[in-house]
């Protein structure tokens, strides 16, 4: 059996920064409560016609590749997550196959919204594991501006979310005792609906707000009207402190979970990387495990969440940053829509 090791890891955000004053310009908030109640300072927005989410993940997937002294041509296999994919189908992982000139590889869209990354991350481990593939790319992308809602309405969501795109890539590794030590995945399907894009989704009429926008016909309804489309009934949903209280009890648990599996503590943690989901959230999290600010790592304050981009970019930064050496304890942590939660634990 093979163990896996991050071998070279990439981030790409856009140019185009939006502070909280921005966004006043759209909608009745503030800097004030958005930084109290999220953390953020700011987010970058993807240019609205040269990038989508496969284009940033090809950016974030280039430097991967290339700190991992390979090429394009090399990579055998592609895990791409995301929520916000370019097209409803097929996924972003052919489309990045296609424009990266790759070899004609297996690629597989992974749909677990904010735990994706972690997701997508176990996924290409196993396959490592058992000595399929040897070099694998995994990415995180998010274009979550071409979907967001700027008026009032729309709010408690728009405020949060921001672009951007990670990649890693994995490869087998001799060294005994390094490289993902394990991945631990859950879900729970019960709240499913608190935090949700229903359309276009074949069951979208039943949750959509301000019902019924099908049409009255005997089949079809997906494509609604102008006038269905701008009441705003098909807009992304979620229940803010719901999605909160969840997220403060499964953090823990996951973490604790893959601490666990090999006998660590909290104190053998040498950098969290929490997903990105709100500040608030982490520094709970981290009070909670009694850790200390140096063993967790938050970016929050400069893009918003990311959702499956928000792992792999802090990931990133801390390496970039020198928070991540040789041999260090690092955990990966996740939750969001699903519910879906899981870690990873990696001795780098
Ligand atoms: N600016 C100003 N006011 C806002 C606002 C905004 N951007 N968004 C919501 N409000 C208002 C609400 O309308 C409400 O007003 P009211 O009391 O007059 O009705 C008030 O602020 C409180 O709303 P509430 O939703 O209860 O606030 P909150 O303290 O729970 O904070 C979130 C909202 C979304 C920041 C918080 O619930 C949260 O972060 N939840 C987790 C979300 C998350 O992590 N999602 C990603 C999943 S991975």
């Amino acid at each position: 059996m093979y163990q896996s090791k991050i071998a070279g890891i990439g981030y790409y955000v856009p140019k185009n920064v939006y502070t909280n004053h921005d966004l006043t310009r759209f909608m009745d908030t503030s800097d004030e409560w958005i930084q109290e109640r999220t953390g953020i300072q700011e987010r970058r927005f993807a240019d609205r016609y040269a990038e989508t989410t496969t284009t940033m993940a090809i950016e974030a997937a280039k430097i991967a590749i290339e700190r991992a002294k390979t090429t394009a041509q090399d990579i055998d296999f592609i895990v791409f997550a995301t929520l916000s994919p370019d097209y409803y189908f097929p996924g972003c992982g052919v489309l990045l196959q296609r424009e990266m000139g790759m070899h004609e590889i297996g690629a597989l869209d992974v749909r677990n919204q904010c735990s994706g990354f972690v997701y997508a991350l176990s996924v290409a481990d196993q396959f490592i594991k058992t000595g399929m593939y040897k070099n694998i790319l995994v990415v995180g992308s998010e274009k979550h501006s071409f979907a967001m809602d700027f008026e009032t309405r729309s709010r408690n969501m728009s405020v949060i979310f921001g672009d951007g795109a990670g990649a890693v890539v994995l490869q087998p590794t001799q060294e005994k005792g390094k490289g993902i030590l394990s991945t631990h995945l859950h879900s729970d399907g019960a709240d499913a609906e608190i935090l949700a894009m229903y359309y276009p989704g074949a069951h979208a009429n039943k949750w959509m707000k301000d019902k019924p926008p099908f049409p009255d016909q005997e089949l079809g309804g997906l494509f609604l009207t102008t006038e269905q489309l701008e009441s705003g009934a098909a807009l992304p949903y979620m229940d803010g402190p719901a999605v909160f209280k969840k997220a403060i009890v499964k953090f823990p648990e996951v973490i604790k979970e893959a601490l666990s599996t090999h006998s660590f503590t909290e104190q053998d943690i040498d950098l969290l990387i929490p997903h990105q989901a709100n500040f608030r959230i982490s520094q709970y999290v981290q009070k909670l495990l009694g850790l200390d600010d140096n063993q967790v790592f938050n970016n929050i304050q400069k893009y918003g969440n990311t959702t499956a981009a928000s792992v792999p970019i802090a990931l990133c930064e801390a390496w970039e940053a020198g928070r991540i050496k040789d041999g260090n304890l690092i955990c990966l942590a996740a939750f969001g829509s699903g519910f879906t939660w899981a870690s990873a634990l990696i001795r780098w």
